[in-house]
């Protein structure tokens, strides 16, 4: 299994998040007794922790119930200026909202507002809720599979796509068979709207406030169009095609994914060969190196062993890291620069680490501990069971992927491996909300935020899901990398703010732009910005921290969004 935090991009980053796990896994929630309501407890010391009981299904109590892991951040102002909670969910599906905002309380504050609380839960069947959903019976069986399914690239080899079908099936029938709490089958995204909306009651308010980011802007949407009139304020991020993600045919989010790729060929030429390491003068002779070093490594993997662990640096490797770089370029480019002129003199420890699978260690005494990291099965879970069923054959399979390759040379993995999960998927309810996830008078208007080269949520999905909610605002934030929250944007935070706080939209049309460069090469930033002030530093070192949630793989097999 891999493990999240080696997905962090940068060391500054990657303290407080080693912290938080720490903390997180030190803070006993099964000693909290589920209560159905909100009990607040001291968490992680500037934080209050809480088990809500929900039912498994809201029409029928008789089903049983499950215990959110509720966290609550809380505001640091007198009464008179309290602005009430803000729900967060940070994507996935399958991210846990307690491990995202133990650390990052303070720098949702900067960015927000600290008029706020700041709330996040785990989804049901997630992390630290319970029960959880699990395909496997010990935490080694689950690592001795997905070690065995380590993802290959769909296009690594003829039998590549085969079985990947294979191994969706024995998921979905491990799944089927081991479902014995029901809560894969209860955990679909209708019911965590459903669970927002109890969470927000229990809060002691009629109507939502969230944010959410890359898949929660699903999570947003479907509570849009579920509670039209119990939105108070709904901003979603990295903007998922609502209607993609029902059929499980999420071809549309491969748009902007080879514009990414480009701004790392554009980004490269334009920073030179001081700051990044494979360098050429052009962009088109920079594509052109990594074509000869993608087919070099496909002919011949290069070993790589270092003092984290040790494995080849094959094609699907090579081809995954790049993938994931396009998710976070201002921090991933110029060491996946370093690391391909390193794999290209046969060197691949750099790249390796880049996608590093920790040796799996055996703590038998955790078998004990009801809660276990299971971000992959939660998001098949999710993913699926909300999407229709997919029924595709191997062969229909294959013809999916060859019509998505059309749209970007990148779709071995979020594209194809999310579909190609839910062949074998078969956990259904035939009662979930279907849609349509549109809504022509929510009771505030939503306001979407999108990206202009989002590797898996462009602005097409953007553009979508915005005609489905009139009214709706949508700011564009002009940078690659998945979310806005990718690259530091005081433009993008002011109207963040102006949103939460004075219910504004922004002007139709509003693009910011953002206050960082690709590789750190030089800009007009200085002159745009000659002397930032005090709480302008503040907000744009928050904005990296809180952008520092956006993870591409889940367990080493399922891509988020
Ligand atoms: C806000 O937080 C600061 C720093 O932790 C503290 O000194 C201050 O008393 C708090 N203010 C309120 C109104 O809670
Ligand atoms: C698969 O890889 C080959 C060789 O690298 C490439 O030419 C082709 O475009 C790729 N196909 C897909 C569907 O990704
Ligand atoms: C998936 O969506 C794309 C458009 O985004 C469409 O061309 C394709 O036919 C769809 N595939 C299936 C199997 O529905
Ligand atoms: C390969 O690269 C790593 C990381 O930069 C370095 O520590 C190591 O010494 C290199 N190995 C060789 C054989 O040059
Ligand atoms: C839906 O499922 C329930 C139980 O899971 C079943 O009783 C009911 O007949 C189903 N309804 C339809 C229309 O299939
Ligand atoms: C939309 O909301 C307004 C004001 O709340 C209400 O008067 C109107 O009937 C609503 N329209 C629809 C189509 O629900
Ligand atoms: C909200 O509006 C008030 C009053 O117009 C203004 O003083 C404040 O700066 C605004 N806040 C933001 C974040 O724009
Ligand atoms: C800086 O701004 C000037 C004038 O607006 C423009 O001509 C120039 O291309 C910009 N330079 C960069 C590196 O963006």
């Amino acid at each position: 299994m891999i493990s999240p935090s080696l997905f962090l991009p940068c060391a500054i980053f990657l303290t407080p998040v080693l912290r938080a796990l720490a903390q997180s896994q030190s803070f006993a929630w099964d000693r909290l007794t589920p209560s159905e309501n909100l009990e607040w407890v001291p968490c992680h010391s500037t934080y209050q922790c809480a088990r809500l009981l929900v039912p498994l299904d809201y029409s029928d109590p008789s089903v049983g119930n499950a215990a959110l892991a509720v966290i609550r951040f809380q505001a640091n102002v007198s009464k008179a200026d309290y602005g009430g909670p803000i729900l967060f969910n940070p994507g996935g599906p399958g991210g846990s909202g307690v491990e995202t905002l133990i650390p990052r309380g303070p720098e949702f504050h900067l960015v927000l507002g600290n008029q706020y609380d700041i709330v996040s839960w785990d989804p049901r069947g997630v992390s630290f809720s319970t029960p959880i959903a699990s395909f496997f019976e010990t935490d080694a069986e689950r690592a001795l599979w997905n070690a065995a399914s380590f993802p290959t690239s769909l296009n690594a080899s003829d039998d590549a796509i085969p079985h990947a079908w294979g191994r969706a099936h024995i998921e979905g029938q491990l799944a089927a068979q081991r479902d014995t709490t029901q809560i894969m089958k209860y955990m679909t995204t209708d019911n965590v709207a459903r669970d927002m909306l109890r969470i927000t009651q229990k809060l002691g308010f009629e109507k939502l406030q969230y944010y959410g980011v890359s898949y929660g802007s699903f999570l947003g949407a479907m509570f849009a169009a579920m509670f039209p009139d119990k939105v108070e304020r709904i901003l979603i991020d990295g903007v998922v095609d609502a209607n993609a993600w029902l059929n499980a045919n999420l071809t549309i989010a491969a748009t902007d994914t080879d514009a990414a790729l480009q701004t790392f060929f554009d980004g490269c030429a334009a920073a030179g060969p001081d700051l990044c390491a494979f360098y050429k003068p052009t962009a088109p002779e920079i594509a052109e190196r990594l074509t000869s070093l993608t087919d070099a490594v496909r002919r011949e993997p290069i070993p790589a062993i270092t003092s984290q662990g040790y494995g080849l640096v094959d094609y699907s490797l090579l081809r995954m890291v790049i993938f994931n770089a396009l998710y976070t370029p201002y921090v991933s480019f110029p060491p996946l620069a370093e690391a391909l002129a390193a794999l290209e003199n046969g060197n691949g420890t750099s790249l390796y680490l880049m996608l590093q699978d920790v040796p799996f260690q055996c703590d038998c005494a955790d078998d004990t501990v009801p809660f276990t990291a299971n971000g992959a099965e939660a998001a098949i879970a999710i993913q699926c069971g909300d999407a229709a069923p997919v029924e595709d054959s191997i062969g229909q399979f294959t013809e999916f992927y060859q019509n998505a390759a059309k749209t970007s040379q990148f779709v071995e993995f979020f594209v194809g491996q999310n579909r190609v999960s839910c062949t074998g998927w078969e956990v259904y309810r035939n009662d979930t909300f279907k849609g349509p996830v549109a809504a022509a008078n929510t009771s505030f208007p939503l306001l979407l935020v999108t990206n202009t080269a989002d590797p898996v949520t462009p602005k097409a999905g953007a553009l979508k899901m915005a005609a489905r909610f009139p009214g709706s605002g949508l700011l564009t934030q002009d940078s690659p990398g998945h979310t806005s929250n990718v690259a530091p944007s005081l433009c993008t935070a002011f109207y963040f703010r102006q949103y939460f706080q004075n219910g504004t939209l922004p002007e139709p049309g509003t693009v910011c732009s953002v206050d960082a460069t690709l590789f750190g090469a030089s800009s007009n930033l200085t002159s745009r910005m000659p002397s930032p002030t005090t709480e302008e530093e503040q907000v744009l070192e928050a904005l990296k921290i809180i952008g520092a949630v956006v993870k591409p793989v889940i367990a080493g097999k399922f891509w988020r969004t």
